[in-house]
């Protein structure tokens, strides 16, 4: 297994250009099940869950071509079943369930093992599917789900951590081929839904409402063809964005939708760092000591749960107490015992970490755990004194187009070791 070694103490300047969405691609790419005809989809990033994503539509009978970053899905044929050996890699893979049971009317899929931020339930997405009259059945590690026919219904798809991204992909998919209009309250907000809707109408959905809280989705026949650009990751943008307020002297982030991070350029501003936005890019810059901070993670267009690791990593050095509550994934702290092996002073308290910010971190081999929280530990390391040797990077290469490559052209001294 990959090693990244970061050699702590490099100023980073300069610019980077942003990736599609991952939390995007995974769902377009699962959509396009829902027709036989040539779907064409533009910057698809270059990770290991979209290899895992296209190795599903592959054995589930889709012609797949991909030219860097660009994808081109035939899915003319399809069976609907995807085994436990191909869906164990990535719980994202029970977003092929919707798009199975529009145009199937049936799917088994293997249920998605929990993972390190916690358990990953899908009961909302298969409430979804009951709602619009199809059978639900869990047997042998397996969710089987199938409908004589489909019919539009009205469905709250709030559970109590709030709505569900994956399960409103889901729901919303399974409803475009069925008969009559289905709304969908509760529903996730997240610039990647609405991304997915626009796919969706661009193949002949009729689908209204995506980015607020209530979905409506007019059932149609058929779906059709069609081409689409992924927006940019607003995730690894918020990255890079922290990467510059640890270690950086003004870095910038192109190819990015401003609005799409303004809670988490609200943040770095709230810690005192200089933010300007300009067409589809932002740059941080220091202005002055930094500030602590308290951040609550909440469904978008609020603070994400996705950027909460990074934003750890950021407040262990910044003077203070700052205080972080994470409602999404309450348990989502892998990162902070790694930290405190690196001299972080952070005290849990449930889901909450108060963090007493510290002159410096120091260097210290630390292990990945999850995706962001691997990402945090590479951020720590860029200022800590000595070198951070980062294992289990196979974390970071899920969902980072080439983050350590990309650290380096704006000055990080980090090299990856091939184990
Ligand atoms: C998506 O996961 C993202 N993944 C996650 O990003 C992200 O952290 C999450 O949304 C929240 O924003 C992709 O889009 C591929 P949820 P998803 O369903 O859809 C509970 C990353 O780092 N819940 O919105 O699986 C759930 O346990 C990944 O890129 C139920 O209770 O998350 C959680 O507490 C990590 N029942 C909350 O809702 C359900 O049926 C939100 O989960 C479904 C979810």
């Amino acid at each position: 297994m990959d090693k990244i070694l970061v050699h702590g103490g490099n100023s980073l300047a300069g610019s980077i250009k942003i990736s599609g969405s991952k939390n995007s691609a995974l769902p377009i790419l699962a959509a396009t099940l829902l027709t036989r005809e040539p779907c064409t989809i533009h910057r698809v990033p270059d990770l290991s869950d979209t290899h895992y994503m296209l190795q599903i539509l592959i054995h589930l009978g889709a012609q797949v071509e991909r030219a860097s970053g660009i994808v081109t899905v035939t899915a003319d044929k399809v069976q609907s079943v995807a085994p436990y050996d191909v869906v164990r890699k990535m719980r994202a893979s029970v977003g092929v369930l919707g798009p199975l049971l529009g145009r199937c009317k049936e799917a088994t899929v293997s249920l998605p093992g929990g993972c390190v931020i916690g358990d990953r339930p899908i009961d909302l997405h298969l409430k979804g599917f009951e709602a619009l009259g199809a059978a639900v059945r869990v047997e042998g590690g397996n969710v089987k789900v199938f409908a004589p026919k489909l019919a539009g219904a009205v469905i709250n798809l709030r559970g109590k951590f709030g709505p569900t991204v994956l399960g409103t992909d889901n729901v919303m998919m399974a409803a475009v081929l069925a008969e009559g209009t289905t709304v969908i309250e509760g529903a996730a907000q997240e610039p990647e839904v609405c991304d997915l809707a626009d796919f969706l109408n661009k193949m002949g959905a009729k689908i209204e409402g995506a980015g607020t809280r209530r979905i409506i989705v007019e059932g149609v026949s058929e779906l059709h063809g069609a081409e689409h650009d992924i927006i940019p990751d607003r995730i690894e943008a918020g990255t890079f964005l922290v990467a510059g307020a640890i270690a950086g002297s003004g870095v910038t982030v192109n190819r990015v939708e401003p609005k799409h991070l303004t809670a988490i350029t609200d943040a770095l501003s709230g810690c005192g760092f200089k933010i300007e936005a300009k067409n589809q890019a932002i740059t941080v810059s220091p202005n002055g000591a930094p500030k602590p901070l308290e951040i609550t993670t909440e469904p978008y267009p609020g603070f994400p749960t996705d950027m909460q690791a990074q934003m750890c990593a950021l407040l262990s050095t910044t003077e203070g107490i700052s205080v972080i509550t994470e409602n999404i994934f309450p348990q989502r702290y892998m990162h902070v015992a790694e930290l405190k092996r690196m001299g972080a002073q952070v005290q849990m308290e449930g889901s909450t970490a108060v963090i007493q910010g510290v002159e410096r971190l120091t260097g210290a081999p630390v292990m990945a755990s999850d995706l962001r929280a691997s990402a945090a530990l590479v951020l720590a390391g860029l200022k800590a004194d000595g070198i951070t040797e980062v294992s289990r990077v196979y974390h970071i290469d899920r969902g980072y187009e080439h983050l350590d490559e990309k650290l380096s052209e704006l000055g990080a001294h980090i090299e990856r070791v091939k184990a």
